[in-house]
C-alpha cells in the first residue's frame, strides 16, 4: 500500500510489517474459545473492583476524576514495591514506573533503548504483541529456542559467541518470559537464570523480564531474574495486573535503574490514568491479595489439568504438548499439520485457538498451536478439546505409500 501522508522516517519501519493484530479472530457464535489468553469472567474480581469504586469516590469526590488529585495514586505505586520486596526485589520510589499495562512498558523501553540498528534476541515462541511492538523499532532479531525448561540457554550462548566471531552486532536487549511463558506455558529453571545472567555480563546486553504470569506459577516459582540481578540493573523488569485482576484496568510497571525509570518518565505522557490507578489502590487496600492469588491459581491449576488429561485423552497420539508449569496457556505440536490452514475448520466445529506461526518471527512454524485454559471453564475446555482433536485426526498426514 502507498502511503502519501507524511509520515516521519521512523515509521516506514513499522510499515513493512503486516498490520498489527492479525492473530484476532472473529469469532462464530457459542465458539469455545481456546483462542483467549483473558481471565475467565468469573475470576475477574468485579463485585470488589465495584465495591472499591464506590469507596473511593465516596471518599475522595472529585479528586480520582482530577489530574493529578487522588492520594491514592501513591498508595498504588507502594503497594506495588512492597509486593516486589515480597519476591526479592526492594526498589527505591525513582526505581519504579507504574505504567498503562506491561504492553506500554514494552512500548516506552523499545522507544528509549532501540533504534534500527538494535539487536533484540527474543525468545522463539514468544508473546505477538511484543513482536508487533519491536518490529516498530528494528528489523533485526535473535530467535533463541525454547523447550521444556525455557529458553535454551547453551544455545544463545553459542549463537552469541557465533555473533561475536563473525563481528555481527551483538544484542541490546534481550526479551524473556521466564515463568508461565507465553505462548508455551514453560518455565526458566534456576541453573538457566543463572547462566543467562552469566550471558548478558559476558556479552552485555540487558535483560527484559516479562513477568506477566509469575504469581500464576502452579509451584513456587524460581526466582526472580530481577532479584539475581546483584542490583547492578542489567534486569528490567515489566510486571502487570493484568492477568490477576483486570486487563480492562491496564496497570502494569516497570521496575529498573533510577536513570532508566525517570527516562521512560519522559515519554510516558498520557499522564498516571488517575481513575484507573486510584481504583486498583482501593481495590487493593481491602483484598488480602496473597489469598486472591492463591485461589486464582488453584482455579487456573484445575483447569489446566482438564486441558491436560483432555488431550491425553482425545488427541491423536503424534501430537505433542509441554505440561504447563503455570499460567495461561498450552503449546501443542502437530507433525504435518498447517495450524494456520486448519483453523476454518477449528472454528466451524466450534472452538479455537492461535496458529503459532503468529509467536515467531519468521512465520514458519505451521505445526504449532496455542490453547489457552484461561477463559473457558473446566467442562467447555474438555469439549473444545475433543472437538478440537476431531479436526486435527481429519487433518493428520496420509502416510506416504511405500515403494511404487
Ligand atoms: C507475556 C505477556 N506480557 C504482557 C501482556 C500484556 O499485559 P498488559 O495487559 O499489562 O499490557 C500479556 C498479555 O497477554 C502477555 O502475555
Amino acid at each position: 500500500m502507498t502511503r502519501k501522508f507524511p509520515f516521519s522516517k521512523d515509521i516506514s519501519l513499522a510499515f513493512k510489517n503486516d498490520p498489527p493484530g492479525q492473530w484476532l479472530l472473529a469469532l462464530p457464535e457459542g465458539c469455545i474459545r481456546l483462542s483467549s489468553g483473558y481471565p475467565e469472567p468469573v475470576l475477574v474480581p468485579a463485585e470488589a473492583i465495584k465495591s472499591a469504586t464506590i469507596r473511593l469516590l465516596d471518599e475522595e469526590q472529585d479528586l480520582p476524576l482530577q489530574y493529578i488529585g487522588s492520594p491514592r495514586i501513591p498508595q498504588l505505586k507502594e503497594a506495588i514495591r512492597q509486593r516486589m520486596a515480597k519476591r526479592g526485589v526492594e526498589l527505591m520510589d525513582e526505581e519504579l514506573l507504574v505504567t498503562s499495562g506491561a504492553c506500554q512498558a514494552i512500548d516506552l523501553i523499545s522507544r528509549v533503548l532501540l533504534d534500527d540498528k538494535a539487536v533484540v534476541a527474543l525468545e522463539s515462541p514468544t508473546y505477538m504483541e511484543a513482536l508487533e511492538v519491536f518490529r516498530n523499532y528494528t528489523e533485526h532479531f535473535m530467535n533463541i529456542p525454547v523447550d521444556a525448561k525455557g529458553m535454551d540457554t547453551d544455545r544463545f550462548a553459542e549463537m552469541l559467541a557465533n555473533r561475536k566471531r563473525e563481528g555481527l552486532t551483538l544484542p541490546r536487549i534481550f526479551y524473556t518470559i521466564p515463568t508461565s511463558q507465553n505462548p508455551t506455558g514453560t518455565t526458566l529453571t534456576p541453573e538457566r537464570r543463572e547462566h543467562l545472567l552469566v550471558l548478558a555480563e559476558e556479552f552485555d546486553f540487558l535483560i527484559l523480564e516479562d513477568d506477566a504470569y509469575g504469581e500464576l506459577a502452579f509451584a513456587e516459582a524460581p526466582k526472580l531474574l530481577k532479584a539475581m540481578d546483584g542490583g547492578n540493573n542489567r534486569v528490567i523488569h515489566i510486571g502487570s495486573l493484568s492477568k490477576v485482576v483486570a486487563p480492562g484496568m491496564r496497570i502494569g510497571w516497570v521496575a529498573g535503574g533510577a536513570e532508566l525509570v525517570s527516562t521512560l518518565g519522559w515519554f510516558k505522557k498520557d499522564l498516571n490514568h488517575p481513575f484507573a490507578q486510584s481504583v486498583m489502590a482501593s481495590f487493593l487496600e481491602a483484598t488480602d491479595f496473597d489469598a486472591h492469588l492463591a485461589s486464582l491459581t488453584n482455579a487456573y491449576r484445575a483447569k489446566s489439568m482438564a486441558m491436560l488429561q483432555a488431550l491425553e485423552q482425545f488427541m491423536p497420539p503424534s501430537v505433542t504438548w509441554y505440561a504447563p508449569e503455570g499460567g495461561y496457556f498450552m503449546w501443542l505440536q502437530l507433525p504435518g499439520i498447517d495450524t494456520a490452514d486448519m483453523l476454518p475448520q477449528a472454528l466451524a466445529a466450534g472452538v479455537s485457538y492461535v496458529p503459532g506461526k503468529h509467536f515467531h518471527l519468521d512465520q514458519e512454524h505451521c505445526e504449532y498451536l496455542r490453547l489457552s485454559f484461561s477463559y473457558a471453564d473446566a467442562e467447555a475446555i474438555v469439549e473444545g478439546v475433543r472437538k478440537l482433536a476431531e479436526v486435527v485426526g481429519a487433518n493428520l498426514p496420509q502416510d506416504e505409500p511405500q515403494g511404487e
